[in-house]
C-alpha cells in the first residue's frame, strides 16, 4: 500500500527515539512518518536495557504515555555493588533525593507504538530506508524499499532515529569519537523471581555479573564474556553456574531462559549531530556500554530538545533552537559517556590482566562503598546528573524532564 510522497518530518527507525519524537511532534500538530525497517512485532520484542532516569519517566507521564508504566514499572531508591566478598548498597535516594524506575525498553516502544497508532500516526513497518538525501535544501528527501518496491519520501525535516547501525549518520560528515571494550554482555531474560529487590552490580574475579528484573515474576541477567563470544559456547547450565558464582546470590533460581543475546560494549559520539535539515537523535548519534544504564535516557532526552526544537520553527520560523541542537544535547551526551565508560572500568575483570589496574578498581570499589562523597558521583550520575542552568544562574537543570 503506497504512503503519501511527502511530509513534515521524516523519521528514520522506530526505537524510543524515533517513536517518541513522532509523538511528541504530533501533540504540537506536525505531522511525521516513521520509516521502520523491522515488523512491528519484531520491535516490541527485542529485549533491551530496563532503567529510566526521573527525567524519562516524567517525559512519558508529561506526553501521555505513562500509565502503564506508573503501574507495572517498579521504582527503585538505590542499587548493590558486590565485590571481594562483600555487599555494599547506594542509597539514590538518601545521596540525591531521587530514585529510578525499571521498566524494559521495548515496554516503552510497545506504549509509544499503541499511543500513535490511536492517533492515527504513520508508522510504515518494514520499509528499509536506503538514504537520507538533499539533507543541505530545504527539502530532504527519504528513499526507501517496501513492499518490494523504492520509492521517496520529499520532507522538510528528517530524523535519524535509526540506532547503532543506522544509515542515516553517513551524509552529516562529522567527526566521531569511539572506543571498543575487550568483552561483550550475554544477557538473558528468564521465568524466575529476582532474587533481590533492587538491581546486584557484581565486579567479581571470573568478570562482571548484573541482576536486574523486570517483573515480579521475571529477571534479566547479564554476564561479562569475551568480545567474540558465541551464545552457543554458552549452555544454559553453564550461565546459571556462572551467574550463581559471580552473583553470590544463593536465592537465585534457575527458570525458563525466554531470550539470549551477546551485545558487544562500545563507546561512540558523533559531533556535531546534524547538519542542514538531518538531525541525529539516540544511538544514531551515540552509543554508550550498557554499564551506566543510559542508552533509553539519552534517545528519550535528544528527542524532547529536537520536538521543542521543531516545534519553535512551526510555531515562529525561529531558526535558534534548531541551530543549537547538537550543541544542547551533547553536553549531556558527555556527561552519560564519561559515566557509562567509568562504571564499565569500575566494574569489570579486564581481560589483560593488569594486577595494579585489579587493585586501583577494588581500591575505588571500597572508596565509593564508603564514602559519601563516592557514592554521590555515583548516584547523581546514575539517577541523571542535573545541569546548573546558566540562564537560571546556577540553578539546577537540564534534566531530560524539564
Ligand atoms: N531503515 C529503517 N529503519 C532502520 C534502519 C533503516 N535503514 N536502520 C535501523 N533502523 C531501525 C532499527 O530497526 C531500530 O528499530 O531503527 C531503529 C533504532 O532503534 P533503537 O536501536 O532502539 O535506537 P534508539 O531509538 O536510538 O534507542 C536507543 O536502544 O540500543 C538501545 O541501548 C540503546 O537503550 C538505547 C536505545
Ligand atoms: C536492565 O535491566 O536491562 C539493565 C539494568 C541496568 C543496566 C543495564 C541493563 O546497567
Amino acid at each position: 500500500m503506497p504512503g503519501p510522497d511527502e511530509t513534515q518530518v521524516g523519521i528514520v527507525g522506530a526505537g524510543p527515539a524515533g517513536l517518541m519524537l513522532s509523538h511528541l511532534l504530533h501533540r504540537q500538530g506536525i505531522e511525521s512518518v516513521v520509516l521502520e525497517t523491522r515488523s512491528r512485532d519484531y520491535v516490541e520484542r527485542r529485549v533491551r536495557a530496563g532503567v529510566l532516569e526521573q527525567g524519562s519517566t516524567d517525559l512519558l507521564t508529561s506526553s501521555g504515555v505513562g500509565e502503564r508504566m506508573a503501574r507495572e514499572g517498579l521504582s527503585h531508591d538505590g542499587i548493590n555493588i558486590r565485590f571481594a566478598g562483600e555487599q555494599h548498597r547506594i542509597d539514590f535516594r538518601r545521596l540525591t533525593g531521587r530514585g529510578i524506575t525499571v521498566y524494559g525498553q521495548q515496554e516503552v516502544v510497545k506504549d509509544l507504538i499503541m499511543q500513535r497508532l490511536a492517533d492515527g500516526g504513520e508508522i510504515w513497518f518494514e520499509t528499509e530506508v536506503s538514504a537520507v538525501e538533499a539533507i543541505d535544501s530545504d527539502h530532504p528527501r527519504i528513499t526507501y524499499r517496501r513492499d518490494g518496491e523504492d520509492a521517496g519520501l520529499t520532507c522538510e525535516f528528517v530524523a535519524g532515529c535509526d540506532g547503532s547501525h543506522g544509515i542515516a549518520r553517513a551524509g552529516l560528515e562529522a567527526k566521531s569519537y569511539e572506543r571498543n571494550y575487550p568483552f561483550s554482555w550475554l544477557g538473558i531474560l528468564a521465568k524466575t523471581p529476582p532474587a533481590s529487590d533492587e538491581l546486584i552490580y557484581a565486579a567479581h574475579e571470573r568478570g562482571f555479573a548484573l541482576h536486574s528484573m523486570r517483573s515480579p515474576e521475571i529477571s534479566r541477567l547479564y554476564l561479562q564474556v569475551e568480545a567474540d563470544e558465541t551464545l552457543a559456547a554458552w549452555p544454559e547450565d553453564r550461565i546459571w553456574d556462572e551467574l550463581r558464582l559471580r552473583l553470590a546470590e544463593p536465592s537465585l533460581q534457575p527458570g525458563e531462559i525466554m531470550e539470549a543475546g551477546i551485545t558487544p560494549m562500545r563507546s561512540l559520539v558523533i559531533e556535531p549531530m546534524q547538519r542542514g535539515h538531518l538531525f541525529l537523535a539516540g544511538d544514531a548519534a551515540h552509543i554508550v556500554p550498557a554499564t551506566g544504564a543510559k542508552g533509553m535516557n539519552l534517545a528519550l532526552a535528544d528527542v524532547k530538545v529536537l520536538a521543542e526544537a521543531l516545534a519553535a520553527w512551526y510555531r515562529s520560523k525561529s531558526h535558534d533552537l534548531l541551530d543549537h541542537y547538537s550543541e544542547a544535547c551533547l553536553r549531556r551526551v558527555w556527561r552519560a559517556e564519561h559515566f557509562s565508560a567509568w562504571m564499565t572500568a569500575l566494574l569489570h575483570r579486564d581481560p589483560a590482566g593488569d594486577p595494579f589496574e585489579h587493585k586501583l578498581q577494588l581500591s575505588y570499589l571500597r572508596y565509593i562503598t564508603t564514602s559519601d562523597a563516592a557514592a554521590t558521583t555515583l548516584a547523581e550520575n546514575y539517577v541523571g546528573f542535573q545541569f546548573p542552568s546558566p540562564a537560571r544562574g546556577g540553578g539546577r537543570g537540564g534534566g531530560v524532564g524539564e
